[in-house]
């Protein structure tokens, strides 16, 4: 193995300009790692397109090979969580961001970042959910904590087309709620319907700029995934009682707020970290993406991109413009 070379999407600095695109790396450089994986296929999360920029609050160390998911085989094992031939998908921590990630035809981790694809989902089916379906699973299992069912009023889901709330919209519809999605992509109504959506809104529609600090109550609940402005007015249009999931800043970082939500309707707003939950918490949830919230035709949701086209989803993700999910074929 130490003469095989990996082929890989690398982004790295040269002379201070970023230089990115594919490139044959010496097996050496691999990091460190009890698992070596033969990738077969990775996804472009939003996260992905970042490191791929460069950016430096997600490439947190250059050269850097990104993809925060992948699933294959395992070719050696030094864990006692998966042997030689089983089927893995690793995520979560610095894999993708720090640690070289899926974007390459080989990859090495710590044991603590694989987890065998749990009997119920394909290896597709893994990767087409990856951090994405995790996230929005995380999100809803939130609001079920928080006592927002299907019996309380409308959810709210932000970002509806993208990864996480392509999953979103679907859980929840699938568990039986009613879901209000908002797109900037609005001749995506009649798919976001046929995903679960029972109404579909504009982003502008869900966006206030007066300084009122509360609005009418709409919603029982929200799973955001876009930050800004739309956050901020979802939690001034949650109703007394209900609960808000934050994951994204695509419409920005800042959160400008005031208590209001929280000490006059009692609103709860919880923040969701998919990278570093236990390895108990990511196995637990895993197992119930596999079973009591599997979806169904989660293939009908993929656009499969060859490796070296990775850069096309990059340009796309980061422009807003991918519906669903890009699954990088790495092996083929
Ligand atoms: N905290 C965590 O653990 C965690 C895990 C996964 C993802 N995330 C974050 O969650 C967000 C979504 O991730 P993703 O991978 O699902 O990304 P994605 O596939 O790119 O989806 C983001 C969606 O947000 C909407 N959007 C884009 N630009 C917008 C803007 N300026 N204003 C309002 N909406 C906009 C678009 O959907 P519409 O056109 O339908 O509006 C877009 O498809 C990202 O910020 C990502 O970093 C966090």
């Amino acid at each position: 193995m130490d003469s095989a070379r990996v082929d890989c999407f690398f982004v790295n600095k040269q002379d201070g300009e970023l230089v990115r695109g594919m490139q044959q790396q010496p097996f050496d450089a691999l990091p460190e790692g009890e698992v070596l994986l033969e990738v077969h296929y990775s996804a472009v999360n939003y996260k992905d397109a970042l490191a791929a920029e460069g950016h430096p609050g997600v490439a947190l160390g250059l050269p850097l090979v990104p993809g925060i998911d992948a699933v294959g085989r395992v070719i050696e094992s030094r864990s006692e969580r998966c042997a030689v031939g089983d089927q893995v998908m690793v995520s979560g921590a610095d894999f993708g961001t720090r640690s070289w990630g899926g974007w390459a035809t080989l990859a090495r981790a710590p044991g603590s970042y694989c987890f065998v694809v749990p009997q119920g989902l394909t290896d597709r089916e893994s990767v087409i959910l990856g951090t994405a379906g995790f996230t929005a699973a995380q999100s809803v299992e939130r609001l079920q904590h928080h006592g927002v069912g299907p019996d309380k009023g409308p959810v709210l889901v932000t970002g509806a087309t993208g990864g996480v709330g392509t999953f979103a919209v679907k859980l929840l519809g699938q568990l039986g709620y009613q879901v209000v999605a908002v797109t900037g992509k609005l001749d995506q109504v009649d798919w976001l319907k046929s995903l679960g959506a029972t109404r579909v809104l504009s982003r502008e529609e869900v966006s206030d700029s007066s300084d009122r600090p509360l609005l009418s109550g709409k919603w029982a609940g929200a799973v955001d995934t876009v930050g800004g402005g739309i956050l901020e007015t979802t939690l001034r249009s949650t109703q007394p009682g209900g609960c808000v999931t934050a994951c994204g800043l695509v419409a920005g970082h800042q959160l400008n707020t005031t208590v209001y939500p929280f000490i006059l309707r009692g609103v709860s707003l919880q923040g969701i970290d998919s990278a570093n939950p236990t390895v108990e918490f990511r196995e637990r949830l895993w197992h119930r993406l596999a079973t009591d919230l599997k979806m169904s035709g989660l293939e009908d949701l993929a656009t499969n991109v060859a490796l070296a086209e990775v850069e096309s989803s990059v340009t796309a993700i980061l422009a807003g413009k991918v519906r669903g999910r890009h699954v990088v074929e790495v092996k083929s």
